[in-house]
């Protein structure tokens, strides 16, 4: 087993999931200000540490992805913010790209950028503690996209990013995100996706990547927000498992999926339903921002002071999610 596969293992095995907790400062401060909170780097920090010092980071939580302001923050107790991670047994990652720009010569679609200085910026992470990462390419959908262009200079991104996470040492999330904003139903996202996740692979086997140490974070596939005809979330697992059956090499140790603006109840259901389905090799789990976070701001914008409900809170989202990940959870736990 290589060290790169013993990482990604450590942080998707047994039930346990990643904390999407690497919200770049513009996004945070929406998601603060939905709240009535003000975004200050020590608020911030504030949030992310109850987060992160929470009970279910042991049994729940096998990673959580940082962004650049947390990794270099130090907790109220004067530690690190990986070292707090790491003290619950989980793994600290960190985001690298540098955001979605236009992508020039079909500026409705986005390439993800940050390659430049990325070998030295990686260095600079794993001294601070880090051992996995994230890079996010973004694919609209529409009868003329994802273009040939977005999907394969994303996925060359994602490929050149991968072979130089990994030659430092540390596990790629590779995460090819096709949105589901638009009227498309659910067969165009299943058609789209497989292409976008396809070509991803054949650039990381043309970059010698090896398979063994990432692990890939897709969407799921579902109808598009503005669509008539919904899915049940039976239907949801049966085509996110055949889209994966049919794009990912068997070498790939896990998935773990994006909530992708799912409301949290959405986002277990669906994926309790994908484990319980599941007859591949592949575990299947959760990379959840908004699904596991939403309701603990909520209650932390009412009392910022008020640690304990804010932790009991995203305690037992972690939970239902980790038991989702196990294809144990049940609508039933919800109001426990
Ligand atoms: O890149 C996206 C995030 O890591 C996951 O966030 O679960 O809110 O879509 P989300």
């Amino acid at each position: 087993m290589s060290e790169l596969n013993k990482i990604a293992l450590k942080i998707i095995s047994n039930g346990k999931g990643i904390l999407a907790a690497d919200e770049s400062n513009g996004t945070m401060t929406n998601r603060l200000e939905a709240v009535n909170v003000v975004s200050t780097p020590e608020n911030r920090l504030k949030f992310r540490e109850i987060l992160f010092s929470s009970e279910s980071m042991k049994e729940c939580i096998g990673g959580v992805i940082l962004y650049d302001e947390t990794i270099n923050q130090s907790t109220s107790y004067g530690n690190s913010i990986p070292d707090l991670i790491s003290s619950h047994g989980a793994v600290p990652g960190i985001k690298v790209d540098t955001g979605a720009k236009d992508l020039a010569n079909s500026s409705k679609e986005k390439i993800t950028e940050g390659l430049d200085g990325l070998r030295e910026r990686l260095k600079k992470y794993y001294k601070l503690g880090a051992r996995f990462t994230k890079w996010r390419g973004v694919y609209v959908v529409s009868k003329k996209y994802p273009s040939e262009l977005a999907i394969h200079s994303n996925a060359h991104a994602l490929a050149r990013y991968s072979a130089l996470v990994q030659e430092i040492g540390m596990v790629p999330i590779v995460e090819p995100e096709v949105l589901m904003d638009g009227d498309h139903s659910a067969e165009v996202c299943l058609k789209k996706t497989s292409e976008v996740i396809k070509k991803c692979f054949d650039e990381l086997i043309l970059h010698k990547i090896d398979l063994s140490g990432i692990i890939l974070k897709p969407n799921m596939i579902l109808a598009g927000n503005l669509s008539k005809t919904k899915i049940s979330s039976e239907e949801v697992s049966q085509k996110t498992l055949e889209c994966l059956k049919g794009s990912v090499p068997s070498e790939v140790p896990g998935i773990a999926f994006l909530s992708g603006g799912q409301s949290e109840i959405e986002a277990t259901e669906n994926l309790n339903l994908i484990s319980k389905n599941n007859k591949t090799k592949f575990i299947m789990t959760y990379s959840y921002g908004r699904a596991l976070q939403q309701s603990a701001l909520k209650v932390w914008s009412k009392n910022t002071k008020d640690k304990v409900a804010t932790q009991n809170t995203f305690n037992h989202r972690a939970k239902m999610c980790s038991l989702a990940a196990t294809g144990k959870w049940s609508s039933d736990f919800e109001n426990k």
